[in-house]
């Protein structure tokens, strides 16, 4: 048994140290430590040795299989080794590393959380509408008659269906109402279509984000000094803000507001950025009539409402002259806002 065993182990370390790769390593492991391999089969007969001598021989197994498995894993490792340096050759590990792009948020994305986070902390919600509007809550409802030129075939997109693209986001203030009672404080961001001439400060899709405040005791200080407060937050304390008296059907009395413009290489001007005013008795009448209640009751409620464009905020926020810019995906343009 003892001639027997320092033959298996002379010829597994043979095999062992004559493998070349992985695989015949392997083949080296199974001839001999394997389920029929010529150690374990040796280790089987140790059930004929004679009882006083099993303890030697056990021992002699124990110290060939430790010998054979040592120099298997000692030429595993040295196989490993050298497959990883070939792997390696040809390359400089010292050399600097290539720089890696990294994408970055659209400045609207960016503008529109900004907003979104400044009008949260103030109490506001955020609302939703379908952008595939109804004449219904995109004019009747918000006391914009028939014959208004917001209405007219050449400045909105009709379906044949009459449905519409809607035009603002005030849609969404009477969705809003028709579900909930007051107090009502949301903000709605989304796109806008018009039939508008694309120029430098006009898109025929935009972004607006849309602010509704309902309870029974809202006024215009209230209006002004939330949206005072919102433009300073979101372009600095400093930011120049007017408020001029102009006409929404839906609100009485109303404003646009003006941001002013600092952009590079031009003379500063003021900039609409939005519209807004105390929300309008015909529009609260309207919503009591589709709800068949008195929770909007004019007699009771106030409101005001405001929307912004948010496309203009962008360009304000970054000093860009082009309202073109934030549509043509140009990388150049893009890659500032990393
Ligand atoms: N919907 C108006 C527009 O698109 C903007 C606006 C004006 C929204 C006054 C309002 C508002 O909520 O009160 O031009």
């Amino acid at each position: 048994m003892k001639d027997q065993l320092a033959t298996i182990q002379a010829d597994a370390l043979a095999r062992i140290a004559a493998a070349t790769d992985e695989r015949s390593l392997d083949d080296a492991r199974v001839h001999v430590l394997g389920k029929k391999g010529t150690l374990t089969l040796a280790s089987a007969g140790i059930k004929d040795v004679p009882k006083e001598d099993k303890a030697a021989v056990g021992q002699l197994l124990n110290a060939a299989r430790t010998a054979i498995t040592e120099a298997y894993e000692k030429k595993q490792a040295a196989l490993q080794d050298a497959a990883d340096r070939a792997a390696l050759a040809g390359i400089d590990p010292t050399l600097p590393a290539r720089a890696l792009h990294t994408g970055s948020l659209h400045p609207l994305t960016l503008i529109r959380d900004r907003a979104i986070s400044i009008l949260r902390r103030m109490g506001f919600a955020l609302a939703d509408g379908p952008e595939i509007e109804d004449e219904f809550h995109c004019f009747d409802a918000l006391n914009t008659p028939a014959d208004h030129p917001a209405r007219n075939e050449k400045d909105t997109f009709y379906f044949d269906s009459g449905k519409l693209l809607r035009t603002h986001t005030s849609s969404v203030q009477i969705r809003t109402m028709e579900k909930s009672a007051p107090p009502v404080r949301i903000i709605a961001p989304g796109s806008a279509y018009r039939r508008d001439e694309i120029d430098a400060t006009h898109l025929s899709a935009f972004n607006q984000l849309e602010g509704l405040y309902v309870d029974t005791d809202v006024s215009l200080p209230d209006l002004k000094g939330t949206l005072e407060y919102f433009f300073r937050e979101l372009f600095g304390s400093e930011t120049e803000v007017r408020f001029r008296p102009h006409f929404f059907p839906f609100t009485e009395p109303s404003f646009e507001i003006d941001v002013k413009l600092h952009a590079k290489g031009q003379a500063p001007r003021w900039i609409e950025v939005a519209g807004c005013g105390m929300v309008d008795p015909a529009v609260f009448e309207s919503i009591s009539a589709t709800r068949k209640d008195n929770a909007f009751d004019p007699a009771r409620v106030t409101g005001f409402a405001f929307g912004m464009g948010l496309d203009r905020l962008a360009m304000i926020r970054w000093g860009i002259k082009d309202i073109r810019l934030l549509i043509e995906n140009d990388a150049r343009f893009l890659k500032q806002f990393c």
